[in-house]
Order: structure tokens, then sequence, then C-alpha cells
């Protein structure tokens, strides 16, 4: 890769694998730039909830995208997202606007209108490309490609703690459940469905610390 061009590192896997968590740590650690491309459908669908549009309608919901107007910068440790200059934050991870933003994730027009937006996230000195299609949508010529694994119930219990420590009452049960009813639409979708790039190495943490995955990844990295 010639030395002007942005390193790209795709990390695409099912909600709860620990890849938003393990891409902030990338990100920080090689001092490169992050695109979470979940909060984008995510802001998508609670933008088209605010306006009381049915989020089945593609045609709709992709003008809500096409004009999307949103800020990301950073707050202390944190990332602070802006909707319309409205502090979405903690508004944009609610389970209703997880369950909203895989459904308007499912549109065709809705991924072609968010594509140039989150290529333009690819800048030197590189890019932790974090969401489902990245390696292999995206940005099919990054070097690193990796998808990251874990368990349904697994991932369900990172899930809830993540939940309660925000305050918000879950059933664990229901958590199971949706986390599934999401993982068959993201990946039976016919447009970028959540699969693997062939040239992804897969990581499965369902076992392994954070640590662990952190370091077989930033091994990965610097092989490239
Ligand atoms: O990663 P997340 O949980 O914030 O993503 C929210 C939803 O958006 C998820 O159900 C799948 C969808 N998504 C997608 O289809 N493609 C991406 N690149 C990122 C997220």
């Amino acid at each position: 890769m010639s030395n002007n061009k942005p390193m790209v590192v795709t990390i695409d896997g099912p909600s709860g694998s620990g890849k938003g968590t393990l891409s902030q740590m990338l990100a920080k650690h090689l001092g490169y730039h992050l695109l979470d491309s979940g909060a984008l459908y995510r802001l998508v669908a609670l933008a088209a909830m605010k306006r009381s549009i049915d989020l089945t309608n593609e045609v709709l919901v992709a003008a809500i995208a096409q004009n999307l107007n949103v800020e990301f910068s950073v707050k202390g440790e944190s990332m602070l997202v802006l909707l319309d200059g409205e502090d979405v934050t903690d508004a944009i991870r609610q389970e209703v606007v997880s369950m909203g933003a895989s459904k308007v994730a499912a549109h065709p027009a809705v991924r072609a209108a968010l594509l140039d937006r989150q290529r333009a996230f690819a800048r030197a000195p590189g890019l932790i490309a974090d969401g489902r299609d990245m390696g292999t949508a995206v940005f099919p010529s990054a070097p690193t490609k990796i998808f990251l694994t874990a368990s349904a119930e697994a991932r369900a219990e990172r899930r809830f703690k993540q939940l309660q420590a925000k305050g918000e009452v879950i059933d664990m049960a229901k958590l199971v459940a949706d986390i599934r009813e999401r993982d068959e639409r993201d990946s039976k979708r016919a447009v970028s469905p959540l699969v693997p790039a062939a040239d992804a190495t897969i990581i499965d943490s369902t076992n392994i610390g954070i640590a662990d995955v952190f370091a077989r990844m930033l091994a990965l990295i610097k092989q490239n």
C-alpha cells in the first residue's frame, strides 16, 4: 500500500461481539480515525422515527439518509453524536432504535445513500471501520479485514450489562430473542448481508478476553 493512502482496517461482526469497544481501543492506540457505521444506521432510524416516518417506506427513509445532518465530535473519552445539532449520543443506543436501525439497514436505497459518507472517513493516517459490510461492500480493498463474532448468549449477556449500566431495564430472554431476530435480518438481507469477506480473518470472542482479542487484532494489523 502506498504511503499517502490511508490504511483501512475493517472490523465486521454481529452486535455484541465487542467490535465497538475493540474498534475504539484500536483507533486510540494507533491514532487512526474511527467509523462507527452502525451509528449512521441508528441515526437514520432515529431521524425517521422523530418524523413519524414508516420505517418500511424505503423511498422516504432513503431521503432521510441522503440528507442526514450529523456531526461526530470527541468529548473527553467519548464520542458525541449530534443530529440536527441535538445531542443524541444516548438516544441512538436505545433498544427501540437498535431494532429500527436493523430495519432501515435492509433497504438497498438507504445503504447506497450512506456509501460515500462512509468512504469519506478514510483519511490519513488510517481508519478503523466498524460495521457489518465494511470488508465486503464499503472498503473491499482494505488490507486488513477482521470478522469478530461470539455466541448469541454471550452477546446478549454483554448487551444486558451495558443496558443495565445505563439504567435500562430489559428482560434477558427478550434480549436473546431480539439479538437472534436482528442476526437473522442482518445476515439474510439481499444487499450487503452480514457475512465475512472471503479474505477476512475470523475471531470468535465467546471465550477470549478483550485484552487477548485486542492483541490478536493488533498483530494482524501490523502484519499488513
Ligand atoms: O453496530 P450497531 O448495532 O450499532 O448497528 C445497528 C444496526 O445497523 C444493525 O442492526 C445492523 C445495521 N448495520 C448495517 O447493516 N451495516 C453496517 N455497516 C452497520 C450497521
